[in-house]
């Protein structure tokens, strides 16, 4: 198949700057999903090319022209540096009536706003954090009956941007502190939440019709004293040495009680539906000592990385890398 690999960067690039290799793309761009995608697609054997987009509307609609490809492996996800354009680009693949992987503009714009999803998931009776929203434009002054510790953070940002030690706040002066500091360095609404407490765990969704959860995947955190809230910051997430040090790791979800499994691809599979996610998406959720589980959030196209927690909990289901890659070019909708 044609394939052209579409992808953002952040900094401004010429159209013809040509197709980027695997290699330039992990050591050089910080990439390793587009990177490992990319090298899937070629040892697959289809005709890939590639396209980076920072600012320039033209340049894709030029390339999907001259190139023409069947499907548009997109990996987009903000345009102009901000995130609240991602659901933009597959607007405009749809626009053009071209074929591409992942989610739809519907999934992605509910999904984005934090706090729409919620206010979704809860009139389908799906358990979420308890929440108040600051806006920026008109910040909340006092908080009344909330229940410390609160977690506070950005309603549009990804990738643990905004979450920080700071998130979790022990009083209301402390959590409308944070959302003050949300609104002046990311612009955006803060969510001050219910914290909740319990093991993180990741599932991963695959499909469109017929949908595949794959096993849980869990955020270890070994060597986080016992008496330390245990969240994943943007440190936890990226930082290798800060990783090492507390002890953090991705894995295999430890054993889970009686039914749980069972419980969590129900919930897993009825969170993608009403969203709308489409093609793949993961579903990220807090288990309490309880036995309750709570959605934190719901990625459409989540990370694609080999080591990634998507790609190895379909290795988990026994899919390897380039079958799942395969797979989801398979769910690419017109
Ligand atoms: N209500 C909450 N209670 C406890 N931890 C939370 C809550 N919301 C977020 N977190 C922690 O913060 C991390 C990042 O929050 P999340 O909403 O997933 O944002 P992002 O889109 O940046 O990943 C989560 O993985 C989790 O560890
Ligand atoms: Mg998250």
């Amino acid at each position: 198949m044609k394939i052209l690999v579409l992808f953002d960067i952040a900094y401004r690039i010429a159209a013809a700057a040509g197709t980027f290799s695997p290699q330039a793309l992990k050591e050089e761009e910080d990439k390793p999903t587009e990177a490992d995608v990319l090298a899937c697609l070629q040892r697959l054997g289809h005709e890939v090319e590639t396209l980076a987009i920072f600012d320039d509307v033209l340049c894709m609609v030029e390339k999907l022209k001259n190139f023409a490809p069947e499907v548009v492996f997109n990996l987009t996800e903000s345009f102009h540096s901000s995130r609240a354009h991602e659901p933009n680009i597959p607007a405009l693949l749809e626009l053009m009536r071209v074929k591409y992987t992942g989610a739809r503009p519907d999934g992605l714009m509910l999904c984005k706003d934090k706090a729409l999803a919620k206010k979704v998931l809860a009139y389908h009776r799906v358990r979420v954090p308890h929440f108040v929203i600051s806006t920026e434009l008109r910040p909340l002054k006092r908080l009344r009956r909330f229940i410390y510790p609160a977690f506070v953070k950005p309603v549009g940002e990804e990738s643990s941007d905004g979450i920080a030690k700071a998130s979790f706040a022990k009083s209301e002066e402390e959590a409308l502190e944070r959302a003050r500091f949300i609104h002046e360095k990311f612009h955006c609404d803060a969510l001050i939440e219910e914290y909740i407490e319990g093991r993180e765990l990741y599932l991963s969704v695959m499909g469109n019709r017929k949908l595949s959860v794959f096993p849980p995947r869990e955020i270890f955190f070994h060597d986080v004293p016992e008496d330390m809230p245990k969240f994943a910051t943007f440190k936890a997430k990226w930082d290798d040495t800060y990783r090492k040090k507390w002890g953090i790791q991705n894995g295999p979800a430890n054993e889970l009680p009686a039914g749980v499994q069972e419980k969590l691809a129900r919930l897993a599979r009825k969170v993608y539906r009403v969203l709308k996610i489409t093609g793949f998406g993961r579903v990220d959720v807090r288990l309490t000592q309880a036995g309750e589980v709570v959605v934190i959030e719901a990625n459409p196209n989540p990370a694609l990385d080999c080591e990634g927690d998507f790609a190895q909990a379909a290795g988990a289901a026994g899919l390897p890398y380039d079958v799942l890659i395969q797979k989801i070019l398979d769910t690419a909708g017109a």
